[in-house]
């Protein structure tokens, strides 16, 4: 089965199953069709991370996280007054918000590695090519929301030309062509994905890069490495929890918020009740000021990640939680930890005949990434430059304060919240998978997810769509979901202490499968948003 958010590319995993191919090949066809038909999301010009477990139940983390240019600094996204710069310059829109692109670096080693050998390389590139040379009919969504991001994509001539129509803009029902992207995608898939860092796609990046005072150079795409990591695992009631290790937050996160639920009965507490949704927003409010403190690039800093995912630590962390009243962020810092120093994305899962599981997160961090698309290649670039501190203290984009560990270092990895995950059966064998795009917002979804299917015995479906709660320490504030929770339960929060968000908000979108019992794959896309749950 595979699950994702473009019924399109949903079809294309399937058939590479159908061919031969394993969980692995059909997630590269899926990533990269995905780039073509979900392109606020899909990408060539960003960045990710595949978790895979085998069958045999061996499982690898690919970290194909862009990478900052060699020449991006600490105060890169800082003026002369300390400000932080905003529009062409800054870490969110425009050249230099761009890190350097690993989707392609990852997909590789992951087929190298990883692939069953039956389907070639060019297998898995010719659907996403086909696709984009001859076009696919756009949807109503997918044409007013090119529309809707008009402002700055119109500010780069080749996304203007590619996603506004050159300002004639596309309606649904339109056929949209990316001639651009399908001549890259056909040179990669001639050539192999190393054509992207060093061959004619490199030249025509690094070159529209120095035109426009980008930092990404031709060195920096040839020095740009998927890394392999060993997947983090923790467990909830006695259920493995495998996940994403640093430079993802989200792994860490999720363990701790659930290790500090653990010790209470969530089950009876009741799903929506006022006292569960106390201890759960308790619980990230000090996960988020941890991961503010601790968390950053483990290849730059050291993360403190067995002591943060220590029961015992959880334990100490939720002595200090009153179960009757709101904490205040500003009196919650990150816990004691000794250290001996030595707004876009999507989520696919795909599980084989086999039991191979791919579950994989990859974006280009904001709709349409920087919305600079490099001239000539069809590739838009990502802007996950503002996943690090741009300044250290102060909130990013997603209101997220990050500190000194994250800043930006050249070659670095920016932190992350990604979390594609895999939940085993008390018996070790693999009960679902999942993950979720929208930011912070990605951990605080998977772990209720993961809560909705342990405590509340929710199928992956109904765990994926149930209104969702979610604090991240700053902005110091409980976000919960339009028609999600009754006033009543809103009142007794009210009375704990607890600030709501001005207006309800949507809380990221997940996708995933489970395998039930009897091996039949239960797909789950998100209500939330769209796509396709494809089995055969
Ligand atoms: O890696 C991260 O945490 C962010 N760049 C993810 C961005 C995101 O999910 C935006 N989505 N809707």
């Amino acid at each position: 089965m595979v699950a994702s958010q473009h019924e399109l590319a949903s079809k294309i995993g399937i058939d590479v199953l159908k061919k031969g191919g394993n969980a692995v090949d059909a997630a590269i066809a899926v990533g990269l069709a995905l780039a073509v038909v979900y392109p606020e999301a899909g990408n060539i010009g960003g960045g990710g991370f595949m978790l895979y477990r085998r069958a045999d139940g061996q499982a690898f983390a690919i970290d194909y996280r862009e990478m900052a240019p060699g020449a991006a600094s600490r105060d890169l996204f800082i003026d002369g007054e300390g400000k932080l710069i905003k529009g062409e310059g800054s870490s969110t829109v425009g050249y230099r918000a761009s890190g350097v692109p690993g989707t392609l670096a990852g997909f590789d080693v992951a087929f190298k590695k990883h692939g069953s050998g039956k389907i070639s390389w060019r297998q898995l590139v010719e659907p996403a090519r086909s696709l984009a040379q001859n076009g696919y009919v756009l949807t109503k969504r997918l044409a007013d929301l090119f529309v809707s991001y008009k402002e700055n994509l119109a500010k780069y001539p080749d996304s203007n030309r590619i996603f506004l129509n050159s300002g004639k803009y596309y309606r649904e029902g339109d056929l949209f062509k990316q001639p651009e992207l399908a001549q890259t995608l056909a040179r990669v898939e001639s050539h192999g994905a190393s054509e992207f860092y060093t061959g004619k796609t490199a030249e025509l990046i690094a070159a529209d890069m120095k035109a426009n005072n980008g930092l990404i150079t031709l060195q920096d795409l040839k020095n740009y490495k998927a890394k392999e990591r060993q997947p983090l695992r923790g467990n909830y009631r006695g259920y493995e929890i495998i996940t994403m290790p640093p430079p993802s937050s989200g792994g860490i996160v999720m363990l701790q918020v659930l290790n500090m639920l653990e010790k209470y009965d969530v089950r009876s507490l009741g799903y929506n009740s006022a006292a569960k949704y106390h201890l759960l927003v308790e619980a990230m409010r000090r996960s988020f000021a941890d991961r503010a403190e601790y968390m950053a690039d483990p290849d730059f800093q050291t993360v403190p990640v067995e002591k943060l995912i220590d029961k015992k630590y959880a334990n100490e962390r939720n002595a200090t939680i009153d179960q009757r009243k709101a904490s205040s962020s500003k009196d919650i810092g990150q816990g004691a930890i000794e250290i001996r120093e030595g707004m876009d994305t999507t989520h696919f899962t795909v599980v084989d005949a086999a039991g191979n599981i791919v579950t994989n997160t990859y974006t280009i961090n904001d709709l349409y990434g920087s919305r600079v698309t490099a001239k000539g290649t069809g590739v838009l670039l990502n802007d996950e430059m503002d996943d690090f501190a741009a300044r250290p203290g102060r909130a990013n984009m997603f209101g997220l304060i990050q500190g000194e560990r994250n800043k930006v270092e050249p070659m670095k990895r920016p932190l992350s919240s990604m979390t594609p995950t895999i939940v085993m059966r008390k018996d070790g064998t693999p009960w679902f998978a999942l993950g979720a795009r929208g930011g912070p917002r990605i951990i605080t979804a998977v772990i209720q997810s993961v809560i909705n299917v342990i405590d509340h015995d929710m199928d992956i479906q109904a765990a994926i769509d149930a209104p969702r709660v979610h604090h991240q320490w700053y902005p110091d504030e409980l976000l919960y979901e339009p028609y999600g929770m009754s006033p009543d339960t809103l009142n007794v929060l009210t009375s704990y202490g607890h600030t709501f968000a001005a207006r309800p908000g949507q809380i990221a979108s997940a996708t995933g499968i489970m395998i039930d019992t009897d091996g039949t794959r239960l797909g789950a896309i998100d209500s939330r948003s769209d796509g396709e749950a494809i089995g055969y």
